[in-house]
């Protein structure tokens, strides 16, 4: 080879790996700068190194369960995942501090949205600022006014009498066994498009398969919930660009789910939006934005389904371990019927009846204490800051609370904090709530559920209906056992909740 060609590929292999270093001490002083990507590859400690290879499942069944039992043996009751980035606390002064003293600090912020935004989009539960400001407020004012309530009420207990009912007296009749958190699925579903879509997609009919819209949000949910707990997030984000393996299933998913939301848009705009109390029409009156619609239908499918069914679901696991519990419903119940001298109670409670059975409304929050349907919540913290435990947190870092450890826990609930026991809520036979921060099952502060009071009369309408009606005897080794839960952003029982159903002679 010629002197001059060997002189010219050495200069351009120099130049080559010139480049190649500068280019990749660029990556590296990004990645060390940039918020976003300066998550620890890998730490010795023996939390992260439990997360990282999955040892904690040879003692736990759960991840709750797991970080439950971290959270219990933490003086502070704080613990660091510091490959997550992440602080996650069961202190009440702390979900305090972030939900409502220093709120502004923490935002859902930018990798929240990130993981979320392809499924949530610009709905309520994925943004901050001004998006979520109009959401809420409009939200608010819509399901707080008397009318949209009585409205609802009118919805659920049509939907009681006409489809849960029926269903469970044929199940009884033909002895057939049935999945209590797939009929609960499908019935909060055709609850909340109903109350706030003014559409009603029929998911109770059990002759037809669960509506594949709803099977798209389930995976939607579950493969959401698996990029948020991915130590490195380049890993979905790579899958997504190639759009292989879970990042397409979820591509998938959210086509199918588009699908319905632009369905919902444009049959809502067939019935004209100027008279109907649903949310929708409320929304569609100020908003002209079809995609922005769809990330607003979206948040409230997510928001009013998934955590109604796991509401119920947990909640009958618990009443079929404790059938004290069920007598004492029972009880009430039959008292609220005969001071209205109505025999058909369920069928005809009224939003006063609902509200007045505070030993119901007990047990109901106990059972959430116990099975929080949102089991834990995630902020970004934007600012270093100290949390109330002595606490240091630094800008970017996740700081999540534990909803399901903190009902848990012996120092918030007493040395009876792990049993079923309704009565802890009443003094005198009157409900008596406690801290939201204590208790942040619907979370608490700034961005409190605003569905809350309508999930209540939802769930004890179907409480009082089932438990007046029906004997169920569950019929899986959950009974005895603390259930699995399958990966979501809300909690789901693997394997559902089978149930033999029994119909009770109402005297
Ligand atoms: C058992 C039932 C329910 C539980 C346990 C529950 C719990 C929660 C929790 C923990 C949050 C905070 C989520 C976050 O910030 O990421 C939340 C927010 C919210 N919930 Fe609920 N929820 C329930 C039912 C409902 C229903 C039926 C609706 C609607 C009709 C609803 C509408 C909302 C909305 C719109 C927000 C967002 C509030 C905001 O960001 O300002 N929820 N809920």
């Amino acid at each position: 080879m010629e002197k001059e060609t060997i002189q010219a590929h050495l200069s351009f292999l120099l130049f080559f790996f010139a480049v190649s270093f500068s280019i990749l001490a660029c990556l590296l002083f990004l990645i060390h700068k940039s918020e976003r990507w300066r998550w620890q590859w890998w730490c010795s400690c023996s939390i992260c190194k439990a997360y990282v290879t999955s040892s904690w499942v040879s003692e736990h069944r759960n991840l709750c369960d797991w970080y439950t039992h971290l959270l219990r043996s933490s003086p502070t009751r704080t613990i660091h995942i510091h490959v997550l980035r992440n602080t996650v606390t069961a202190d009440p002064a702390n979900v305090e501090h972030m939900l409502k003293t220093n709120f502004n600090n923490y935002p859902k912020g930018k990798p929240f949205s990130a993981i979320l935004g392809d499924f949530l989009g610009q709905g309520i539960f994925n943004v901050d600022g001004d998006h979520w400001m109009l959401q809420r407020k409009l939200a608010a004012s819509e399901l707080g006014s008397p009318v949209v309530r009585a409205f609802a009420m009118k919805i659920v207990s049509s939907e009681v009498v006409q489809r849960l009912l029926p269903l469970l007296h044929t199940a009884a009749a033909e002895q057939q066994q049935l999945d209590l958190q797939d009929v609960f699925k499908r019935f909060s579903f055709d609850c909340i498009c109903k109350i706030s879509f003014g559409v009603d997609p029929g998911c109770l009919e059990l002759s037809l398969p669960m509506c594949e819209f709803a099977a798209a949000f389930d995976r939607a949910s579950m493969l959401s919930a698996r990029r948020g707990a991915a130590p490195a997030p380049a890993v979905w984000r790579l899958k997504r660009l190639l759009n292989i393996g879970e990042e397409r299933e979820l591509k998938e998913a959210i086509r199918m789910i588009d699908l319905l939301a632009e369905e919902v848009i444009r049959q809502r705009r067939k019935l004209g939006v100027s008279s109907s109390n649903d949310l929708l029409s409320r929304f569609m009156a100020s908003i002209d934005n079809d995609r922005y619609l769809r990330d607003i239908i979206v948040s409230f499918m997510l928001a009013g389904r998934d955590t109604i069914a796991s509401a119920l679901t947990g909640f009958f696991l618990l009443l079929s371990r404790h059938p004290h519990v069920k007598s004492s419903i029972r009880h009430e119940i039959d008292t609220a019927s005969s001071s209205t001298k109505n025999k058909n109670y369920c069928s005809n409670a009224s939003l006063d009846g609902i509200r007045g059975m505070h030993y119901v409304h007990a047990a109901l929050y106990e059972s959430m204490r116990l099975f929080p349907p949102v089991q834990f919540d995630s902020k970004f913290c934007i600012g270093d800051d100290m949390l109330p435990d002595g606490t240091n947190v630094t800008k970017g870092t996740r700081v999540t609370y534990h909803a399901y450890a903190m009902g848990r826990m012996e120092d918030v609930w007493g040395p009876d904090y792990d049993e079923f026991r309704p009565e802890r809520w009443l003094n005198d036979g009157k409900f008596v709530p406690v801290s939201p921060f204590k208790y942040p099952v619907f979370q608490g502060g700034v961005r409190v559920c605003v569905g809350k009071e309508m999930a209540l009369m939802e769930m004890k309408t179907v409480i009082v209906s089932v438990v007046r009606n029906f004997d169920l005897e569950v019929v899986s080794e959950t009974v005895d056992g603390s259930p699995k839960f399958a990966p979501g952003l809300t909690a789901t029982f693997a394997g559902g909740l089978p149930v033999r159903v029994r119909r009770r002679e109402i005297t």
